[in-house]
């Protein structure tokens, strides 16, 4: 038939750790280090740590095997994919890629806020950054910085991606994800070495139940599986865009566990570097803690001012998260390269170099909305939380809910059964993905959908 569209499907991993590298480094990003401590220390630590990791083995493991199944399977990218496993469902996939192109840019603009940090760390200035928060107001509302920052993240990631996906993607992870796990052990080890922090360390990781409602625990249950989708990638045709590009001989239910184990370990290993440091920092005050996003950008700094060897800690740190940050904005701008050299039959050199202005473009609007039009709004949002919201609370868990419908009622869970089937002899949680697919992820799906869009909990 169409000898063009082999085009993309004539790439892929060379090796299974290569897919499972590629993956994590997808899983593991801002999500892991900047999002998931916050939410941890917000929501009562240890009772939201219990809740993400059931909720990762269950509702996580169904929805990433789906994803990667159906990439596999059809090895297309995701507009094409779920086109092919259901006519019916050609409308999906297209919602699917909204997410990507609407994440990249914003991404991309938060990376070069983690590459200013590093520079500024690394050029042995980090004392300068320890403030209540005017550096980091004062750098993000001037636009100036913040676009030469993001324009050189936006510039590395499309290096990596223009490269391939052997060449470049996976290399790249073979390399950076064993770094990053190195140095994000090393560092949690460090920090629990202070002074008080071992406490910190007790709320984070023991669940106290004390004085916890039913209302709280819906609150925690929503906010962990949100960051479920965040943080493994989910729902945005990431996972089936790699899925194609992983080896039929590989074994799927495996990589998923890896992937899944990987991305969880990172977010705790976060958790316990910020969430006990600055609970020492704070002589145990959880107030300290409940700082949302500026939790990194703002408090953690101050840490590491007080900190012996801090400034050292604080350089490695952002190299860090930028490490992490680079490998998933990797992920996020081959999505849409893929999506576009497969509808227009571009080579990746001119698809990546297209997305790539196109990144620069709407990513702008993200480093604006907090300078020079910090007055313009959307619903009431900056540009950048309104990309955010409008990705991550609504497009989303759409998109989840329908896969689940698609793959429980229309394809039927055979469909996927069969894939992983492929590549070993045994679907060894079959019974416990049937029951996700077929009841329990749309049921969540339609609560997160419902609390998060009509009653903004
Ligand atoms: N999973 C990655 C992270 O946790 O940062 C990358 C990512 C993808 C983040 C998509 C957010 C997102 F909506």
């Amino acid at each position: 038939m169409d000898m063009n569209k082999n085009e993309n499907k004539k790439e892929g991993f060379g090796s299974k750790i290569g897919f499972i590298f590629a993956a994590a480094g997808s899983a593991v990003g801002l999500g892991n280090i900047w999002r998931f401590p916050y939410l941890a220390a917000k929501y009562g630590g240890g009772i939201f740590l219990l809740v993400y990791i059931i909720l990762a083995i269950t509702f996580g493991f169904s929805l990433m095997i789906s994803e990667i199944a159906i990439g596999r399977k059809t090895g297309k990218s995701v507009i094409g994919a779920y086109k092919e496993a259901d006519k019916r469902f050609s409308f999906l996939g297209p919602i699917a890629a909204i997410v990507p192109f609407i994440i990249t840019p914003y991404y991309c603009v938060i990376g070069g806020w983690v590459l200013k940090y590093l520079a500024v760390f690394a050029t042995g200035f980090g004392k300068n950054v320890a403030d209540d928060g005017e550096f980091f107001t004062g750098f993000i509302g001037e636009w100036s910085q913040p676009t030469l920052f993001f324009a050189v993240f936006a510039f590395l990631t499309a290096l990596v991606v223009i490269l391939g996906v052997q060449k470049g993607i996976e290399m790249i992870s073979k390399i950076l994800m064993p770094v990053l796990l190195v140095l994000i052990v090393g560092i949690a080890v460090y920090t629990l070495t202070i002074p008080g922090a071992l406490n910190g360390l007790k709320y984070y990781l023991l669940p106290n139940f004390s004085g916890f409602t039913f209302s709280a625990f819906l609150k925690t249950l929503i906010a962990a599986m949100g960051q479920l989708f965040y943080s493994m990638s989910l729902a945005m045709g990431i996972m089936v865009t790699y899925g194609s590009y992983m080896r039929k001989e590989d074994s799927l239910e495996g990589s998923v566990r890896q992937i899944e184990i990987f991305d969880t370990s990172v977010a705790i290993l976060a958790g316990m570097i910020i969430v006990p440091s600055v609970f020492a920092f704070s002589n145990g005050d959880p107030a300290a803690l409940n700082k949302g996003p500026s939790l990194m950008f703002i408090t953690l700094p101050n840490v590491f001012k007080t900190m012996k060897g801090g400034q050292i800690v604080g350089g490695f740190f952002f190299f860090l998260v930028a490490l992490a940050a680079l490998t998933s904005a990797i992920s996020l701008l081959e999505t849409i390269v893929s999506i576009v050299c497969e509808k227009t039959k571009m080579n990746r050199f001119l698809g990546t170099t297209i997305c790539f202005v196109f990144v620069l473009v709407v990513g702008l609007t993200s480093v604006f909305g907090y300078s020079i039009w910090d007055k313009v709004t959307i619903f009431g949002y900056q540009f950048l939380d309104f990309y955010d919201f409008i990705s991550n609370n609504v497009i989303m868990p759409v998109v989840s809910l329908l896969t689940c419908v698609l793959i429980g009622y229309f394809v039927k869970t055979k469909y996927i059964e069969d894939e992983v089937l492929v590549g070993e002899e045994k679907f060894r949680a079959k019974g416990l993905y049937k029951v996700m697919i077929l009841a329990i992820c749309p049921i969540c799906m339609l609560i997160i959908l419902i609390s998060n869009f009509f009653l903004n909990l």
